[in-house]
């Protein structure tokens, strides 16, 4: 499990590119990723099991779930993500106390991992020659580590059960 900050510089970054004011009352009430949690299991199983127990926790309301493993997008990503409200006892922009902080949690498994950090990288490529190309062999990639994953959930119940 790793756990960011968004820095300044992204944050306004990203305001301006949705058309909002970069200002912190938009940053933590407007934006829902200020705060970011990637957890990264062995297991697409394993995914599912977090995923329950972050519905368990007492002082966090589920605000938006998108189960991009499930419904991949286009170009192969795979990955659960979460927004939670959590109730913490820090007050908030609105002077809230206790106050209510926005929390992005992506849970994905190794292979999903991989290959989102090597697609981001490649996102940042500039006059990048055969595009289409590229495209379509990096969802390739994303359904073959997808298939891969299951395989490895098959693998483990067989050696549970034997
Ligand atoms: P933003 O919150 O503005 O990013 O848009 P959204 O709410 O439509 O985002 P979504 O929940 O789809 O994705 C949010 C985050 O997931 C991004 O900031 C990335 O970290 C990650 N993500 C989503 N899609 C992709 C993708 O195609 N490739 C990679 N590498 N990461 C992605
Ligand atoms: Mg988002």
């Amino acid at each position: 499990m790793t756990a960011r900050v968004k820095s300044e510089e992204s944050m306004a970054e990203k305001c301006i590119r949705k058309g909002y004011s970069p200002d912190p009352y938009t940053a933590m009430k407007v934006m829902h990723d200020s705060i970011g949690i990637r957890i990264v299991c062995s297991f697409i199983d394993d995914i599912y099991t977090n995923i329950e127990k972050i519905h368990s926790f007492p002082d966090c309301r589920i605000f938006e779930e998108k189960d991009y493993i499930r419904h991949a997008k286009p170009n192969g990503y795979r990955s659960y993500h979460m927004i939670l409200e959590h109730t913490s006892h820090f007050s908030d922009i609105d002077g809230n106390s206790p106050g209510k902080l926005f929390i992005e949690i992506q849970l994905r498994t190794i292979a999903m991992d991989s290959w989102a950090s090597l697609e981001h990288k490649l996102k940042y490529k500039k006059n990048i020659s055969n595009q289409e190309m590229i495209v379509a062999e990096l969802k390739r990639c994303a359904d073959e580590l997808a298939s891969c994953d299951l395989s490895m959930t098959t693998i483990r119940e067989l050696i549970e059960r034997s």
